[in-house]
């Protein structure tokens, strides 16, 4: 299976080393020309990997083109390229519908959505697709996880609560910051609170039947101390305003994908 990229940029570059680096078979990948320095450096390290001489070349070359170009310069890439019916396309546009991609890739038959992380890389990335198929749920779940969802509405909804990861990094640095105050140097604060989250997220993938809530509550010994930070943030609304945060961002999410198709 050949798999091209249109844009060769930060998303392309985690899909491709991961690709790279899967074991198992080794998918023969084709790089549009930009980024050349980051085209090049891909060819360089990975064998199964080469940069074609135009976006055309890398539309005609494979069975499965991955759109990875910016959303402002989407609409004027692809409507200059030729598709073919048959042809697999997975969208990574940030704000594009399907109906979009498929009116632009026409004639090709099968278009995806997907929104894979930078953790592609290390083959950790929850990779939310829609609508459900199966050749773009074996590429992401070889990247990670792929969650196919049926509808776009789930799609939008799982690409908004992407727009957390910034926060839990900003929460990290609240808590290694306030070590840092106590006189703890910053390196070992760091270490520290990254271990804390690490043991977290081992728990939570090592348990996938836990909820959430009864993992908080694991942790919250009744009068102790995790429960009294917990009730002073529920307390202070930080929860609440997580939530209406995510609405926000849900709106601005589903309101992209609303724009005319031919504009
Ligand atoms: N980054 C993420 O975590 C992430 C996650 C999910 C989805 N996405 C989506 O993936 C897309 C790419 O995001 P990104 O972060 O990878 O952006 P990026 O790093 O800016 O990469 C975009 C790439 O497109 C290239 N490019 C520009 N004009 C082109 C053209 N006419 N033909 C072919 N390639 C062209 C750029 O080359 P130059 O550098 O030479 O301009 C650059 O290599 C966006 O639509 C975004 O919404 C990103």
């Amino acid at each position: 299976m050949k798999i091209g990229f249109l844009g060769t940029g930060a998303i392309a570059s985690a899909m491709v080393t991961g690709l790279s680096s899967a074991g198992g078979e080794a998918h023969s990948i084709l790089l549009s020309p930009r980024n050349a320095a980051i085209a090049a450096d891909l060819a360089h390290r990975f064998p199964q990997v080469s940069v074609a001489s135009s976006n055309q070349e890398v539309v005609d070359e494979c069975t499965i083109v991955v759109v990875a170009v910016r959303p402002q310069i989407a609409q004027s890439v692809l409507s200059e390229l030729r598709f073919r019916a048959g042809q697999s396309v997975i969208s990574l546009v940030s704000g594009y519908s399907l109906q979009r991609v498929r009116t632009l890739a026409s004639p090709a038959s099968r278009v995806t959505r997907a929104v894979p992380l930078p953790s592609a890389a290390q083959r950790r990335s929850p990779t939310a697709i829609h609508p459900p198929d199966r050749v773009t749920a074996e590429i992401f779940d070889s990247l990670g996880t792929a969650f196919a969802v049926d509808s776009e509405t789930e799609f939008d909804a799982l690409c908004s609560a992407t727009a957390t990861m910034a926060t839990y990094f900003a929460f990290a640095d609240g808590v290694a910051s306030w070590l840092t105050r106590q006189g703890i140097p910053e390196t070992i604060a760091r270490d520290y609170i990254a271990r804390i989250l690490s043991g977290l997220a081992h728990a939570t993938a090592e348990a996938p039947e836990r909820s959430f809530p009864s993992l908080a509550a694991d942790h919250a010994t009744r009068g102790g101390t995790n429960q009294q930070v917990l009730t002073s943030l529920r307390e202070h609304g930080v929860f609440d305003h997580l939530s209406e945060a995510l609405d926000a961002v849900m709106r601005r999410v589903t309101a992209s994908t609303s724009i005319p198709i031919d504009s």
